[in-house]
């Protein structure tokens, strides 16, 4: 055995490529330091360690349950022969695949290694994750990349294109299928981005992830406008701005203690209900903290997270994007036991109002939900859609419909149960009756109507507004008299639109009651090949 099998290989490298790729190989087989060969090389990996990342194989290594990664392909070289590429080899080339186990479930993963040619996608590398992808479809296990890239192998040029290609239908084709969860864990730039952006969840590392198309540099040149790294594709911009990332964390390691956190709400696949879990936190806990939330005046601001905690088990709330559109809340949680999303207005923020990026985020998390059999449970306080030019020009009306066409398209439980305000257009989102819930509560403070009171006095009792010898004093007088009538659940529980309001404190015992018995429900969308969400 070399005394320093690095040096040792330096040499050899240099004589005969080929037979320095057998040697390792050789190496490796017997047991070799295996460490002095992994990746890149020793520098690279230091190099690496430097910029405070963790290398692919020790990101597996955290990822997986102890010693269950069985890794695949990893003999497999690139075939480029341009720019002197035939002499530079590394076994697996620049990324690590295979499978393991996450508590104790199966999943399939790829690890792009940075320090092999900057992680860049090469043919070799495309078709390696593609055949993941391939096992992960035919037995249904979740797939889960941790992405460092410098995007397609430029060496390579449309080998690596039509590479990436690839991975994109591939991750198209699983959508749906399995879920698929991209992990950000250095820079991801051109190419790199876009299979991310085709799986259901986007993590991010502070400080040391980007995502973009194109770099800073480019866009000097083009635009000559000058952007940071950060400022164009760090994790708090994804986060904040731009929706694309899910979750911001602070290193390596949370990034893969929060992944396996989010995989515990979400099955293996679509013809598998989300893992139970044995719920220590009884069902039929009443919880009078309820009661003061949620403040009587309704243009009191409160946290609607504050009302999510008490209902679930063990007050704990899983919130996705938390960062991003914060005037609705998503996340899972689990109600006796079992896997739930929860869709809340915010009004903490805009008062609750649904706007473009609300929509989208809330639309896209009930597909989600909806496609791999997790229910429902929708928290309305909305006083409507965000009126404004900004919000017309940009779209609403066609994000809006994306958050209609989910919640109506979804056949998986759904349970919606109106707080305080569900006003116009927002109340007929919000997972209604309407659109196919199954169980409508309300609380004695929900306000059901087409728009607040002085609004509609204005409208339709002008004449009479008109006509009064104290304007303010009718004004207030028919203001009241609209509350009165329209401002409460009971029109809409006589209509059944509401199937019955309830105290706060009774919301958990009768939501974990209510999913019980919706536990075999059976729904169906007519035949068709697929919708067309307006996108
Ligand atoms: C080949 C690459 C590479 C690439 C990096 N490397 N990117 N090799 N193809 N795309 C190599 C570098 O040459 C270097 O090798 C090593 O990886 C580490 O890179 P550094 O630049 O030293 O690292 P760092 O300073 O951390 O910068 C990382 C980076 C930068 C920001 C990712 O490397 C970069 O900007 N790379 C190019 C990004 C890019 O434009 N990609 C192509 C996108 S087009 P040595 O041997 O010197 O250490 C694309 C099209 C697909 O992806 C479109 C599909 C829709």
């Amino acid at each position: 055995m070399p005394a320093n099998p690095a040096t040792a290989a330096a040499s050899t490298q240099d004589k005969d490529p080929a037979e320095h790729v057998r040697q390792q190989q050789r190496d490796r087989l017997d047991g070799l330091n295996e460490s002095a060969f992994e990746g890149g090389g020793g520098d690279r990996i230091e190099k690496q360690h430097a910029a405070g990342k963790l290398t692919a194989r020790e990101r597996i290594e955290l990822l997986l349950d102890p010693g269950s990664f069985v890794e695949v392909d990893r003999l497999r070289v690139h075939r480029c022969r341009d720019f002197g590429m035939d002499k530079k080899h590394h076994p697996g080339d620049g990324v690590v695949t295979g499978y393991g186990q996450i508590d104790g479930r199966q999943v399939f993963v790829f690890a792009q290694d940075f320090t092999v040619f900057g992680g860049s996608l090469s043919e070799t590398v495309a078709q390696k994750i593609c055949k993941i992808y391939d096992l992960a479809m035919k037995v249904g296990a979740p797939v889960i990349g941790l992405n460092d890239s410098g995007g397609a192998r430029i060496q390579e040029g449309v080998a690596s294109l039509a590479g990436y290609a690839d991975i994109f239908c591939a991750n198209t084709l699983a959508s749906g299928v399995i879920p698929q969860f991209s992990v950000i864990l250095g820079p991801c730039a051109g190419g790199a981005v876009y299979s991310p952006a085709l799986t259901d969840f986007v993590m991010m590392v502070k400080d040391t992830s980007f995502m973009f198309l194109t770099g800073p540099d480019v866009i000097k040149t083009v635009t000559h406008e000058e952007v940071t790294m950060e400022e164009l594709g760090g994790a708090l911009t994804h986060n904040r701005q731009s929706g694309v990332a899910h979750f911001a964390v602070d290193d390596d390691a949370r990034a893969i203690t929060t992944l396996r956190q989010l995989l515990s709400y979400i099955p293996n696949n679509n013809s598998e209900n989300p893992p139970e879990v044995i719920c220590q936190d009884d069902p039929e806990r009443r919880d009078d903290v309820l009661r003061t939330i949620i403040p009587t005046n309704s243009n009191k601001p409160y946290d609607v997270r504050e009302v999510i905690k008490p209902i679930v088990d063990d007050r704990h709330f899983f919130e996705v994007q938390s960062h991003f559109a914060q005037n609705v809340v998503i996340g899972f949680a689990r109600l006796n036991g079992q896997s739930v999303g929860v869709v809340a207005n915010q009004p903490q923020v805009l008062a609750g109002a649904l706007d473009i990026d609300a929509s989208d985020k809330a639309a896209r998390f009930v597909r989600f939900c909806d496609s791999f059999n997790i229910p429902l449970i929708t928290l309305v306080d909305v006083p409507g859609f965000l009126p404004g030019t900004r919000q017309e020009y940009g779209g609403i009306i066609r994000h809006g419909a994306k958050l209609l066409y989910a919640y109506a398209e979804a056949t998986v439980p759904k349970l919606t149960v109106i707080l305080r305000k569900a006003y116009g257009g927002a109340y007929c989102v919000m997972a209604p009756k309407h659109l196919r819930a199954d169980v409508n509560l309300a609380l004695p403070t929900a306000e059901i109507a087409v728009m607040g009171a002085s609004g509609a006095v204005n409208i339709v009792m002008r004449g009479e507004l008109k006509g009064a010898k104290d304007p303010e004093a009718k004004l207030k007088e028919l203001s009241d008299d609209y509350a009165d009538k329209f401002q409460n659940p009971y029109k809409a529980a006589e209509l059944g639109y509401i199937d019955e309001v309830i105290v706060p404190e009774n919301l958990r015992p009768r939501l974990c009651q209510s999913l019980m018995m919706l536990k075999n429900k059976r729904d169906e969308l007519p035949p068709k090949k697929h919708g067309n969400i307006p996108l």
